[in-house]
């Protein structure tokens, strides 16, 4: 029996490579670039399977499932996700999907994936399938935590205070982000957008980097961009766009008189003003290459007199109350 299967996909290489590998197989494809396309495929003729990507113009490839569900609940729809983006993965199987795929999806997983849809005695149990999307998310993690620690060692090569410095700046942050009760996931944005919140310093010359003595304003000026910068390398990978806020605003200030945005207090996000906070209080406490480190008691009337102005007051009275300080 020749299976008919359905690849929805709007990039046309991508419908190419699925029609290719599929038919190869033997099955029967049809490809449609977009959701109405498909639908009225569905009312027309019988369809076995379908390979429905998520991201899809007009009608979400989400949205899609939905319809699909409802009209035609017999056929076995396999969701095809961006890599990095497993969290919709979840959400499909929970809307009733049978499988998913990663792009770029590989001949063999394609093949396997859609012979055992298909030969499935019965729908695949949602709790194995949610299984394999917690493997594949940790999977993601172990990949992500790998990419923090190279950039970290990157930037450490060329200025190893930065990466004390960072590291530090983690730890005050993730402690005032328990202090909050955030979330796991929010308290893993601080954690690696401390490390890398100044990846951009990989931009600024040595000289100026280590330059022992107090910088001059040009030079100011050429420090001031390394938020740009460090957004500038980060967002080459879709899995660090959770840490970019961090990279581009961690010099803003609640009265709108930082860098490089001038942002106000309500448009810097809450995890921003942790790690500015977190970032200047471990500035001032530690020794610089052109200064002594300032007394922790001092660093605390700093953050005081800054409170408002530099400094999210809440959470400058929470770093002051629970003693975070003294981490
Ligand atoms: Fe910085």
């Amino acid at each position: 029996m020749s299976y008919h299967i359905v690849a929805t996909d709007d990039e046309a290489a991508i419908r190419k490579v699925l029609s290719i590998m599929l038919s190869r197989a033997g099955y029967e494809v049809s490809t449609c670039s977009q959701g109405s396309e498909l639908l009225t495929l569905l009312s027309q003729r019988p369809v076995d399977l379908i390979l429905l990507d998520i991201k899809m113009p007009k009608i979400s490839g989400l949205d899609l499932l939905v319809q699909i569900k409802r009209e035609w609940p017999q056929i076995p729809v396999i969701m095809v996700t961006a890599f990095g983006d497993l969290d919709t993965g979840i959400k499909a199987m929970r809307l009733g999907a049978a499988d998913y795929l990663t792009k770029p999806v590989g001949q063999q997983q394609l093949l396997k994936t859609v012979d055992e849809v298909l030969h499935a005695p019965l729908p695949p149990s949602s709790a194995h399938a949610e299984q394999r999307l917690s493997m594949a998310l940790s999977e993601l993690d172990d990949v992500r935590a790998g990419t923090l620690e190279a950039f970290s060692e990157t930037l450490a090569q060329k200025d190893s205070y930065t990466k004390e410095h960072s590291l530090r700046v983690r730890d005050l942050a993730v402690a005032i982000g328990r202090a909050l009760h955030l979330k796991e996931e929010r308290l893993n944005i601080l954690a690696g957008g401390a490390l890398l919140h100044d990846i951009g310093k990989i931009g600024i010359s040595e000289e100026i980097l280590n330059k022992p003595t107090t910088l001059t304003t040009a030079e100011y000026e050429v420090v001031k961009t390394h938020p740009e910068i460090g957004v500038r390398i980060a967002s080459h990978l879709s899995l660090l766009e959770p840490f970019l806020p961090i990279i581009t605003s961690h010099h803003e200030r609640l009265d709108g008189t930082g860098y490089p945005h001038g942002l106000t207090c309500t448009e810097i996000p809450l995890e921003v003003r942790i790690i500015s906070l977190a970032d200047a209080f471990e500035a001032m406490t530690a020794s610089r290459p052109y200064r002594d480190a300032l007394p922790v008691e001092l660093a605390i009337e700093e953050l005081k007199a800054n409170s408002g102005t530099q400094f999210d007051p809440d959470l400058v009275n929470l770093f002051i109350e629970e003693e975070l300080f003294r981490l």
